[in-house]
């Protein structure tokens, strides 16, 4: 009887520990999905990432002829719950986008950071691009994690001339631009792009459809 509590106490704390350690490490398992899952998950999604673009591109476009660069600042983001919600609303069958974002190798907004998934993504695409091959038009991803399985649908963004006044040669940026950048992304990576250039994924995260 003396036994059994130091006992029952060490098989608490290796089972406790063992647990917490598993979660903590959990990475996602991440495949490549069938043909015909593809196919559902691309129906959905491929829509979706284009508005998405397409939007803030035209949003962008609107605003520097109004504003110029620095009034313009505001809109190359997706965290404007509105557009987000709307771009969400829009995509059937209802409920199926649960999560849309942008990332990159080169942020400006620590929030887009990767996950491990999405690094994946983006390595597929620098490796393209380091061997200056065409960039695949879409990817997809089966991710699971922690037995519970979501899609990912990537789209690539390419830097049009339209995005230099705020990513392109830092040299080259209005002071205006410059102050804000330094003010609100003070570890920004995101400048120094070319017209042409891969400037990152736009991410639609699916519930098994
Ligand atoms: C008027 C300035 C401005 C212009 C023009 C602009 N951007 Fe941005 N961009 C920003 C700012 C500011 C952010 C950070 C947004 C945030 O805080 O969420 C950003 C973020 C991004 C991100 C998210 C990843 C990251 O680094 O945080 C991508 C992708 C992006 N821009 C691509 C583009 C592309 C492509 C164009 C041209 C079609 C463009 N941008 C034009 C200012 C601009």
């Amino acid at each position: 009887m003396s036994l059994l509590l130091p006992i029952l106490l060490t098989l608490f704390f290796l089972f406790g520990a063992e647990k917490s350690s598993a979660q903590t490490d959990a990475q996602p398992l991440v495949f490549q999905p069938t043909l015909e899952e593809s196919t559902r998950v691309r129906a959905i999604a491929q829509p979706v990432a284009q508005t998405l673009l397409r939007t803030i591109r035209e949003e962008l476009t609107h605003a520097l002829a109004k504003e110029g660069p620095v009034g313009a600042i505001s809109v190359c983001q997706i965290q404007a719950p509105a557009l987000t919600q709307q771009v969400r609303d829009q995509a059937r069958p209802p409920g199926a986008v649960f999560s849309l974002k942008r990332t990159s190798n080169r942020l400006r907004n620590p929030a887009d950071a990767p996950d491990p998934a999405e690094r994946q993504a983006l390595q597929i695409y620098l490796e393209a691009e380091a061997r200056h091959e065409s960039l695949p038009p879409d990817l997809l991803q089966k991710v699971v994690t922690e037995g519970k399985t979501t899609y990912r649908y990537y789209q690539p963004i390419r830097v049009a001339a339209l995005c230099l006044s705020c990513h392109g040669d830092p040299a080259t940026l209005s002071s205006g631009v410059k102050t804000l950048l330094r003010e609100r992304y003070p570890q920004d990576q995101a400048v120094g792009y070319k017209d042409g250039d891969f400037r990152g994924l736009v991410v639609v995260g699916l519930t098994p459809p």
